[in-house]
């Protein structure tokens, strides 16, 4: 379990325990989150699940593979800290993290 701070692009924040094992993009939709659409399911084949990691927090989730850094091309606004939920396994290393959604998906 970890608890995750998802911040909408608005400034709302929601602070969920997600369970381990789940991705972060899981850990926002069961939760009814807004501003990831994760559109795939979570098979890193659409880029709508992007988000920006925190800049602190960026080195402890580490660094996209080359299947998701190629799907990121798709997205908008992509920034170095920019990763896609999906591919973000939570874990209790993960206590604490924040996350920031993008304006808009598509
Ligand atoms: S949910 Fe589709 S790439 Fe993450």
């Amino acid at each position: 379990m970890a608890k995750i701070t998802y911040i909408e692009h608005d400034g709302t924040e929601h602070a969920i325990d997600v369970k381990t094992g789940l991705s972060v993009m899981e850990g926002a939709v069961k939760n009814n989150i807004p501003g990831i659409d994760a559109d795939c399911g979570g098979a890193c084949a659409c880029a709508t699940c992007h988000v920006y990691v925190d800049e602190e927090w960026v080195d402890k989730v580490g660094k996209p593979s080359a299947m998701e850094e190629s799907m990121l091309d798709f997205a908008e606004n992509v920034e170095s800290n920019s990763r896609l939920s999906c591919q973000i396994k939570v874990s209790d290393e993960l206590e604490g993290l924040i996350i920031r959604m993008p304006a808009s998906q598509h």
